[in-house]
């Protein structure tokens, strides 16, 4: 049992503190108020309403159609469950590059409306400017680098980063942390890049994808918990077999009611 675990509420210097340790950050994604309350609870250190919403509860190809009124609704269920992690919201495609006005605008309209603790932005050095900006108005940032799934259009599907050398991810990630973000995902990344990027900068790396030298990692709600069988990235682990239980439940149920063994009298009125 570490320090961190008894801690009440996490708060953005506890990330720094905890690499500083070599104490690694779980971060899991979540949409809604359900599941949030279990990750919570069983102690995971960061949520992350992560813009693969779209995906997994939307049913779109990418992440691209996602809202920034999606993205608020969601945080609203899952901060309403959140009682010790840390809550970052994604800023969805667009709501972040016509201008910095509008991104700040979109950052400050979430961080009211929703009350989560900080925002995350996709991009490296380009970014950093805008990240200086937002943790000027006062909105903490987790940074995104490697591979991008916003510019999954730009790269022609999602491509597994780093593998030219360090330089220009070790450029985005000093950029970032000179810029003030207080984290840095770590998306699609030879491990061995991840890990030199981890060694080279004092805030900690949440890996996707990106081997196990990164500081944390983080995975997305529906993958490490096995909604689905016909595509499992190899970077996800499947800790749970949720897709089966749910589908052989639901043919009991199904069954049950048919056969009218559903309700009993115990469940009647
Ligand atoms: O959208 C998302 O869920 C993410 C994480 C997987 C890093 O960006």
């Amino acid at each position: 049992m570490s320090k961190y675990s008894e801690l009440k509420k996490i708060n953005v210097n506890t990330f720094s503190n905890m690499k500083r340790d070599g104490e690694k950050i779980a971060c899991l994604t979540a949409y809604d108020y359900t599941s949030a309350t279990m990750l919570d609870k069983a102690g995971v250190d960061l949520i992350l309403v992560g813009d693969s919403l779209g995906m997994v509860v939307d049913g779109h190809e990418s992440t691209i159609p996602v809202t920034i009124d999606e993205i608020i609704y969601h945080c609203k269920a899952v901060k309403r469950a959140a009682k010790r992690a840390y809550l970052v919201a994604d800023m969805p495609f667009g709501s972040y590059h016509i201008s910095d006005e509008q991104a700040l605008s979109n950052c400050i309209r979430l961080i009211k409306e929703t009350g989560f603790d900080a925002v995350k932005i996709e991009g490296g050095e380009t970014k950093a400017p805008l990240v200086r900006k937002l943790i000027e108005a006062g909105i903490p940032v987790m940074g995104h680098i490697g591979l991008l799934p916003q510019m999954v259009n730009v790269m022609g599907g999602y491509k597994i980063q780093g593998r030219t050398g360090p330089e220009a991810m070790l450029k985005d990630a000093k950029a970032l942390e000179e810029a003030g973000a207080f984290a840095i995902v770590i998306e699609g990344v030879v491990a061995d890049i991840a890990t030199t990027v981890s060694e080279s900068i004092s805030i900690p790396t949440i890996g996707i994808g990106a081997g196990v030298g990164c500081d944390g990692q983080v995975l997305v709600f529906h993958d490490v918990f096995g909604f689905f069988d016909d595509f499992v990235p190899k970077f996800v682990k499947q800790y749970a077999d949720v897709k089966t239980i749910i589908s052989e439940a639901c043919a009991g149920y199904i069954n049950d009611v048919k056969a009218s063994r559903f309700p009993e009298d115990k469940h009647s009125f």
